[in-house]
């Protein structure tokens, strides 16, 4: 038997999926990803004039999103060991007129042979570049120094924030690697946090900040 729908029923479907996606939209607004989260730690402390540091390039969003907060009086740094990240990352910069940028093919357990004054924040986005060769992913075994180059580089008040990815091959031990080395930081110097989903499946992304407070 066909079924009739009536002009209210179409109505109600309409102003179920409007209020369903108005719902969802408020939910992810109340509910950050970890990476706008990430986002949210830096604009809290990065000003104009500030320099700041992307420690994984990959497509520059991160960047180009430090660049916007540093402005032409500041300067970001950038490493990437894959020429393809560079170029796409200069090219987003060079695309919005950022010119305040210096981005090193490099890997970032380097950055100090490269960043010659004190930084307000560094961003590591780690993993792998999306749609390039997911066999280049961060390691512990560079990551690791890495950080602890940035500490290094960090002025008082200065933040980290490291968006880490247990999901994929590697990216589970590489995870847990940095929140054990994080979480023993000592607490009078650095203030230490990880946020991310607990009832998630599949190993979910989550954050680490890192504050330097002395
Ligand atoms: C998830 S992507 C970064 C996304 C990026 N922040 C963005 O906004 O598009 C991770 C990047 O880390 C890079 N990478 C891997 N090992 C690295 C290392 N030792 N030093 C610096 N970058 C590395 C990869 O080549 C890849 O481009």
């Amino acid at each position: 038997m066909q079924k009739v729908v009536y002009f209210s029923d179409i109505t109600q479907i309409i102003t179920g999926v409007v209020a369903g996606f108005t719902l969802s939209n408020a939910l992810m607004h109340a509910f950050p990803k970890p990476i706008h989260l990430a986002h949210q730690f830096v604009r809290n402390v990065v000003k104009a004039g500030d320099i700041a540091v992307d420690a994984t390039l990959g497509n520059g969003h991160d960047a180009l999103f430090l660049s916007k907060l540093v402005g032409e009086k500041g300067m970001v740094y950038g490493f990437d060991v894959q020429e393809v990240a560079l170029q796409s990352s200069e090219e987003r910069m060079e695309a919005c007129g950022v010119e305040a940028f210096e981005f090193f093919l490099a890997g970032h357990e380097r950055m100090a042979d490269f960043v010659k004054a004190e930084v307000a924040v560094v961003m590591f986005n780690l993993g792998y570049l999306p749609r390039a060769d997911k066999a280049v992913i961060t390691t512990e075994q560079t990551t690791l120094p890495a950080v602890e180059a940035a500490l290094a580089l960090l002025k008082t008040g200065g933040l980290l924030t490291i968006m880490c990815y247990p999901g994929h091959e590697g990216g589970d031990v590489e995870s847990a690697a940095v929140v054990k080395w994080c979480g023993a930081l000592a607490r009078e110097d650095y203030r230490v946090a990880q946020f991310g989903l607990l009832n998630a499946p599949n190993n979910p992304p989550f954050l680490v900040v890192v504050e330097k407070s002395c």
